[in-house]
C-alpha cells in the first residue's frame, strides 16, 4: 500500500481520531519486554481499524514475522453507518478504487476485512494484506465480526469511546486478551470497575498523566499542529489484560507522620481525615498513601495508573450506587440541605450520598471520586 494513499485517506477523514504509531510502539514494547513471545502463534484482531488509516494494522502487518503472528485480521466500519456522520463526503481512496475487488456501490455501505496469514510466503508485511467486503457494515457487534472475535486471541484497537462499555462486554463475553484505548473516566463505569477490582483488566504501560495525542483532520477540533499534522489531546489511557512489568512495581511510599510533614498542604493542615460515610481515611494524593495504615483508604482514580496487585487490594469505590456495600451512612434530604447551607451560605442541596464525605471545621465536604483500597498483608 503506497504511503501517499494512506496520507490521502487520512486527509479525507475529518471526524475521527487516529492513534499515533509511536504510541502503539511504546505501548506494545512493554508487553514484548515482559514476554517476547506474547504474540507468537497468535491471531490478532484489530476491529474498528481501517488499514487505510489505522496505525494498529500497519504496526502488526509490518512486524508480522518478527512478532511471529499466525494471523492478522483487521475490519473497517462502513462510511454510511458512521454516526455522527463524518463531515467529509465519502469517496474511495486510490488504494481502494484501483483494487480489482472494488465496487463503488458496495464500498460506502459495507465494512471491509483485511487479512494477513502465516500461509503467505515470507516476508509477510503490509503489502501482502488481502481485503474483501464484509457481508455487513463491519459493526463490531455484528454476528460476522463476532465470529472473527471468536477466532482471535488478542484484540488491539482504539474503539469508539461512546461504545466503550459495549466493546469491553463484547470482548469479555469471549474471554479474549485485549489491548485497547479508552477514556480515563471509563474506570468508574459500573460495568468496567468490577473488572479492574477483580484484576481482569488493568492499566497499560503508558503513564496516564498528559493523556494521549491523536491525529485529527477536523479543523475545529485541533490542539496543536505538528509538521502539518493536526493533533488533539484526549484524556485517554491504555487498558489491557496482558502482563507488563510496570504493573508489578510497588509504589515507593512513606509513613503517615512523614507525609503530614511533606509537600501536600492539605495533609499538613488537616492530617488524614476519616470519612463520615465510609469506614476509611481520605488520601487525596496517590503518592501520600501511607505505609503504616492497615485499614481502608480512599484514593484518587489516578491511583490505578500505579496499582500493583501485590502491594494493594482494591475493595470498592465511593459512589452513588455503593456496588460493594461499603457505605456506613446514607444522608437524609434534610442533612443534604443543611450541609449545603453550611458550605455555601444559601439554600440548596449538597448531594452527600454521591461520594465520600469528610468534615472540616464542622462543614461537610464531598471529596472527588475515590477508589477504596488497602495494603496487602
Ligand atoms: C476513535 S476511532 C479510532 C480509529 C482507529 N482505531 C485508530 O485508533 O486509529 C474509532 C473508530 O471506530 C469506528 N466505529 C464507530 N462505531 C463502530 C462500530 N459500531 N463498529 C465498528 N467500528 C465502529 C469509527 O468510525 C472510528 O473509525
Amino acid at each position: 500500500m503506497a504511503n501517499t494513499n494512506l496520507t490521502a485517506a487520512k486527509t479525507a477523514k475529518n471526524d475521527e481520531f487516529y492513534t499515533q504509531l509511536g504510541d502503539i510502539v511504546t505501548e506494545v514494547n512493554a508487553y514484548l519486554e515482559y514476554d517476547p513471545d506474547v504474540f507468537r502463534g497468535k491471531v490478532v484482531l484489530c476491529p474498528c481499524d481501517d488499514p487505510e488509516w489505522s496505525n494498529f494494522t500497519r504496526y502488526f502487518a509490518s512486524r508480522f514475522d518478527s512478532l511471529g503472528l499466525k494471523k492478522l485480521i483487521s475490519t473497517s466500519y462502513a462510511y454510511n453507518s458512521k454516526e455522527p456522520k463524518p463531515s467529509f463526503v465519502w469517496q474511495p481512496t486510490l488504494f481502494e478504487s484501483l483494487n480489482p475487488n472494488f465496487d463503488a456501490v458496495k464500498s460506502p455501505k459495507l465494512g471491509k476485512i483485511f487479512t494477513l496469514t502465516d500461509k503467505e510466503e515470507p516476508p509477510r508485511d503490509i503489502n501482502k494484506l488481502q481485503w474483501k467486503y464484509l457481508e455487513g457494515d463491519g459493526d463490531f457487534r455484528s454476528k460476522e465480526v463476532t465470529e472473527l472475535l471468536k477466532e482471535a486471541d488478542i484484540v488491539v484497537t482504539n474503539p469508539p469511546f461512546s461504545l466503550f462499555k459495549e466493546f469491553m462486554a463484547w470482548i469479555f463475553a469471549q474471554n479474549k486478551k485485549l489491548l485497547v484505548i479508552g477514556n480515563k473516566n471509563c474506570v468508574t463505569y459500573k460495568e468496567i470497575f468490577p473488572l479492574i477490582k477483580d484484576n481482569k483488566l488493568w492499566s497499560g504501560r503508558t503513564e496516564w498523566s498528559g493523556g494521549l495525542w491523536f491525529e485529527t483532520t477536523d479543523p475545529n477540533d485541533v490542539d496543536k499542529v505538528v509538521n502539518g499534522v493536526k493533533m488533539k489531546n484526549v484524556s485517554s489511557v491504555w487498558f489491557t489484560n496482558l502482563e507488563h512489568g510496570r504493573r508489578h512495581m510497588p509504589l515507593p511510599l512513606m509513613t503517615m507522620a512523614r507525609n503530614c510533614k511533606g509537600k501536600h498542604k492539605e495533609l499538613k493542615e488537616n492530617g488524614y481525615l476519616k470519612y463520615d460515610n465510609y469506614d476509611a481515611i481520605e488520601v487525596p494524593f496517590t503518592d501520600a498513601i501511607p505505609t503504616d495504615y492497615e485499614g481502608v483508604m480512599g484514593v484518587p482514580i489516578s491511583f490505578l495508573d500505579k496499582y500493583c496487585p501485590e502491594q494493594f487490594e482494591i475493595l470498592g469505590m465511593c459512589e452513588n450506587e455503593d456496588l460493594y456495600g461499603m457505605k456506613t451512612k446514607v444522608y437524609t434530604t434534610e442533612e443534604c440541605k443543611a450541609a449545603y447551607f453550611a458550605k455555601f451560605g444559601k439554600k440548596g442541596t449538597y448531594d452527600l450520598n454521591a461520594s465520600g464525605v469528610v468534615i472540616i471545621n464542622g462543614v461537610y465536604e464531598k471529596v472527588y471520586q475515590r477508589i477504596l483500597i488497602k495494603h496487602k498483608k
